[in-house]
């Protein structure tokens, strides 16, 4: 399995699915999560309004996993987790290294190959993108995963930088 980091913007990554940074809503929001519904199309959001409910108002809990179609993006689908709260979890490093693992485990599950990845928590929710570039580089370099590519797609040239020296770039 690959493990890249490269610059750019994740919504024009034509892979097998795209992971999104979003909220336990799973309605939208800003950031990354914005951009994503932005590039699908409405019926992105109507696809996470179909995602049933495990609590109230909580779609898909911090660490866990959902998948949806892609509609007008490149990338066949889109891979919905959510990461910690840096400064409200108790277990961020925990929180963060789930929604890698958990979001890696639905596209084997799927039988997809190629996942692209943003820096999840790394914006809005705060996370240090140090930190979060290590726990990464443990889940991801030299893991025998049945994934040809694992691609992080770093949105700013410092986050880039980070993660390309964790990864031995
Ligand atoms: N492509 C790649 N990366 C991007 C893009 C993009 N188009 N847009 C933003 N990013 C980067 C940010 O620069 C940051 O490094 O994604 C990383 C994650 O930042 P956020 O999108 O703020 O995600 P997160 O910190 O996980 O916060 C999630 O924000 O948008 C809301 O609904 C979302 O409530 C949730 C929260």
């Amino acid at each position: 399995m690959r493990l890249v980091a490269l610059g750019g913007d994740i919504t024009r990554q034509d892979v097998d699915a795209i992971v999104n940074a979003a909220n336990e809503r799973l309605l939208g929001g800003s950031g990354v999560d914005g951009a994503i519904h932005r590039a699908a199309g409405p019926r992105l959001l109507e696809a996470c309004r179909a995602i049933p409910e495990v609590a109230p108002g909580v779609r898909c809990p911090t660490g866990e996993a959902r998948i949806t179609p892609g509609f007008d993006l490149p990338a066949r689908h889109v891979i919905h987790t959510v990461g910690p709260v840096y400064d409200r979890h108790p277990d961020p490093d925990g929180a963060l290294r789930s929604a890698f693992v958990q979001s890696a485990k639905l596209a084997i599950d799927e039988g997809l190959r190629t996942v692209a990845f943003p820096a999840i928590s790394c914006g809005v929710y705060g996370f240090p993108v140090d930190r979060a570039a290590g726990i990464a580089a443990e889940v991801f370099l030299d893991a025998p995963l049945a994934l040809d590519e694992v691609r992080f797609v770093l949105f700013d040239g410092a986050t880039l930088g980070v993660f390309q020296a964790a990864f031995g770039a």
